[in-house]
């Protein structure tokens, strides 16, 4: 059966091979252009910008395909992997992540009632929702906070509370997620999403696969997502081992400093990365890697991309 697909530029036909004409998965997915779908999740510090250049970047030939910061998962979506391993510290995000591989017809559900009864009243439902999440941290309430919150701030307090207020916004029409659910499963369905550290995902790559880290900036993002416990010092150490064991390492990191602002103190162990990226909104522009070279970053650039080969 042949089904035609809205993308991101251009309607886009592929052959269903497996599953059902709701949920359908595609054999030949993969768009030439390599863009990410459109967000199923509202993520603050998400990489949909910069996924095409970042997953241009990264080897063409590996074996597995890990992100161990994964998130909303913007360049994972990019990349489409044969064979994926993603992970994350929250965990109802793992868990709505197993449910579009798994259930996609229950998180749909859950955010066409709530949509349905929000576009009436959404104070009261938001506050409805927010509080369900905290009472019992789940994926479905997730995926809508995440959709309908303000500026998709996944906040939580120290005691794991979510706390981020209603967004201004209209949230996306039910059948628009579905749409993007469907281009979303066919492109993790090679992926297993796991709940754990980035020390526990990234223990796992070996000679001949790839990791992308985008961790929280330490700056800015410690009261964000599950940011409280990362140590950047443990990253440096995760990242050295997989160079040990002959797995090539991509870093995200502090993409948000600009020339002249306060320069954090990374640490970073100066042999650990063999060259930088800084990519401005798609293209890029490519340096050794040398530590004095930091006062060329220009007030244009937007993030920067580390890598250990
Ligand atoms: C900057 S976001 C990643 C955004 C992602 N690239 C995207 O496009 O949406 C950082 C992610 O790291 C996760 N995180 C924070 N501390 C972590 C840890 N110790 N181990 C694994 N993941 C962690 C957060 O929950 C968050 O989802």
């Amino acid at each position: 059966m042949l089904i035609k697909v809205k993308h991101n530029v251009a309607p886009t036909l592929f052959e269903i091979t497996r599953g059902d004409s709701r949920w359908p998965i595609y054999d030949s997915l993969l768009p030439i252009e390599r863009k990410p779908p459109p967000q199923l999740l509202k993520w603050i510090g998400n990489k949909q910008r910069f996924a095409v250049i970042i997953g241009q970047t990264l080897p063409k030939d590996y074996k597995r395909y890990f992100e161990p910061f994964v998130g909303s998962g913007a360049v994972l979506g990019a990349m489409s992997p044969a064979v994926g391993i993603a992970g994350d510290v929250i965990k109802p995000l793992i868990e709505l992540w197993h449910f579009l591989q798994e259930d996609p017809d229950k998180l749909y559900l859950h955010y066409e009632k709530n949509w349905k009864r929000y576009i009436k009243k959404p104070r009261e439902i938001y506050s409805r929702i927010l509080d369900s999440y905290n009472e019992s941290p789940n994926a479905l309430d997730f995926l809508f906070i995440s959709r309908t919150c303000y500026g998709g701030v996944i906040r939580f307090t120290k005691a794991g509370m979510m706390s981020t207020p209603i967004g201004p916004h209209q949230p996306i029409a039910p059948e628009s997620l579905r749409e993007r659910m469907i281009l979303w499963r066919n492109r993790v369905k090679n992926t297993t999403f796991t709940y754990g550290s980035f020390e526990e995902t990234m223990s796992k790559a070996k000679s001949g696969d790839i990791v992308y880290c985008d961790p929280p900036y330490i700056d800015s993002q410690a009261i964000l997502y599950g940011a409280q416990t990362f140590k950047i010092s443990n990253l440096w150490q995760a990242i050295s081992e997989c160079k040990e064991r002959g797995a090539k390492v991509a870093l995200s990191i502090d993409g948000k400093k600009k020339s002249g602002s306060r320069v954090i103190d990374l640490n970073m162990p100066p042999t650990l990365f063999e060259r930088q990226l800084y990519i401005n909104n798609g293209s890029s522009m490519l340096k050794r890697f040398q530590k004095k070279d930091e006062t060329m970053i220009g007030e244009n650039v937007h993030d920067r991309l580390l890598l250990t080969w």
